[in-house]
């Protein structure tokens, strides 16, 4: 389980994440710290990231789990990179206590950047 692989020694709050893609492989992400703390990468975007690296562009779904009172909530920058790498997916957001709630990119970030607002 991937969040038995967080590297997590300065919040102690281990994440696990996973992300399915449309040709049926899955790609684990767990929190992974940094002592610098900016330089942390979450669950989600460690999953999320494997996949492009495999050449995954079609996710189909994101779940992530942590020991939280209800289903996680993800961070903002997680909430960004989600809406332009995985718009199209169903995210699975659950605690330890198998409590999930499923939403989508779009209801966790409305009005989100886009690489439209760009200029050309
Ligand atoms: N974290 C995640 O990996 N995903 C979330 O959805 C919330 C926060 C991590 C970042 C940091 O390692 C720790 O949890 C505490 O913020």
């Amino acid at each position: 389980m991937a969040r038995e692989r967080a590297y997590c020694p300065y919040s102690g709050f281990a994440v696990g994440a996973a992300v399915l893609t449309a040709s049926g492989r899955v790609f684990p992400g767990c929190n992974v710290e940094n002592a610098a703390y900016p330089a942390t990468i979450c669950a989600e975007r460690a999953a999320l990231l494997g996949a492009y690296a495999a050449g995954e562009r079609e996710i189909v779904a994101l779940a992530v789990i942590a020991d939280t009172a209800g289903p996680v909530s993800p961070c903002g920058t997680c909430r960004q990179v989600l809406h332009e790498l995985a718009p199209g997916c169903t995210v699975a957001l659950a605690n330890t206590s198998g409590n999930i709630r499923l939403t989508t990119p779009q209801a966790l970030l409305p009005g989100g950047f886009m690489a439209e607002d760009l200029p050309k």
